[in-house]
């Protein structure tokens, strides 16, 4: 609500302005709970005990000492709230039992659809601690990321040198590719019918390809990542890796798929890279030749308010790292139309993310 200046507020609003302030500087609890649950593998301890489970119970198969089942019950109960799991009353009267919901399902450990990879990477210390220090890089003129400011290297260049965050950050991506493709395959094959040959581009260790190239044998795949992404992974009959950039050259083909890569550069790059696709898919007529991209579109409709949160949080996920952003649809457009393409269709299908077709 807008204030006038020097508007005093009444006790109903000083109190609720101050749970408003309380609400948000501890929204961090969310995330901390939940990646405490996840390293404890509690969802994955109530999964395989196949029924719901007694808080002692849980805290037997935790290991940890019985004095501390009182921490575990209050975890849980913010994870209860947080819809992470289910309370479920024992119908003879006995203890509260927890039991998972679909939100759990997808933090199990080595499951095919599993989120866990991503939620470690993202809340691994050393992704949290360029957040400490946006406002300083802001001020500043002299780099090009709140990353590189605390680390010294860019992103990239970072993951390029350093194994562990470089894993780290190909099993978070191929983690959600695995999600992607099954929606993907299951709802949107005709988005890929009648392409005879496809790369994806900055398409990590190749997840998203690997299903494509098995739904359709006939389709000649590539995967065209960064060396020390793809460098030493064996292709099939239908599926070849490429160590390369994207800012130097994009092989000739049907198709050129971004899965959550345009949204890592600023418009410039992005333009540079899709004047480059145009080059790649020239001579392709529109049933043919096309530009896939899986990104977020800030202003597709039909968002509820929390759908509209976590858009607004992965815009501000990327600040950190990246010179990128989430793009609206105009802006999405002009870079479609700057980089020479004429034509596009948004179809907002993935939960949070559309699938952009963008013809030369
Ligand atoms: C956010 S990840 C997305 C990976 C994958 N598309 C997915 O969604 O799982 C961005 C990818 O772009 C790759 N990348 C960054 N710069 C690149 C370049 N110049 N050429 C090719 N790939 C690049 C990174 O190595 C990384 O795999």
């Amino acid at each position: 609500m807008a204030l006038q200046n020097g508007d005093e507020l009444s006790t109903e609003q000083l109190l609720h302005a101050q749970a408003h302030v309380w609400n948000h500087l501890f929204s961090f609890i969310n995330s901390m709970s939940l990646k405490c649950a996840l390293q404890l593998g509690i969802p994955d301890i109530i999964h395989n005990h196949a029924k719901p489970i007694t808080l002692s119970e849980l805290v037997d198969a935790l290991s940890i000492p019985a004095g501390k089942s009182h921490f575990v019950y209050r975890l849980m109960r913010i994870l209860v709230h947080s819809e992470f799991f289910v309370r479920v009353a024992d119908g003879d009267g006995g203890e509260e039992q927890y039991w998972i919901t679909p939100a759990s399902l997808l933090l199990l450990r080595n499951t095919p659809l599993s989120m866990a990879p991503f939620v470690r990477l993202m809340l691994d210390p050393y992704m949290m601690k360029p957040f400490d220090h946006i406002s300083e890089w802001l001020a500043s003129e002299k780099h090009s990321s709140p990353f590189e400011l605390v680390h010294g290297r860019s992103l990239f260049e970072y993951v390029g040198q350093e194994a562990g965050l470089n894993n780290l950050l190909n099993e978070a991506t191929s983690s959600d590719s695995r999600l992607f493709t099954h929606v993907l395959l299951r709802d949107h094959k005709q988005v890929l019918e009648g392409i005879t040959s496809l790369v994806d581009v900055g398409g990590g260790t190749g997840t998203t390809v690997e299903a494509i190239a098995d739904a359709f044998p006939d389709m000649k795949c590539m995967v065209l990542d960064l060396p020390h992404v793809v460098g030493g992974l064996e292709g099939t009959n239908n599926l070849t890796y490429i160590a390369g950039d994207m800012f130097e050259a994009i092989p000739s083909v049907d198709a050129v798929l971004f899965k959550w890569v345009l949204h890592d550069w600023d418009d410039e790059s992005c333009i540079k890279i899709l004047k480059k696709c145009k080059e790649a898919i020239a001579g392709k007529d529109k049933t043919g030749g096309k530009v896939i991209i899986v990104d977020i579109v800030m202003d597709v409709n039909g968002r509820d308010d929390k759908e509209m949160e976590t858009s607004f949080f992965f815009d501000i996920a990327l600040m950190p790292y990246l010179t990128g952003y989430e793009r609206t649809e105009k802006e999405w457009a002009k870079l479609f139309f700057d980089a020479g393409f004429t034509d596009y269709k948004i179809t907002p299908s993935f939960g949070l993310r559309s699938l952009i077709q963008v013809y030369p």
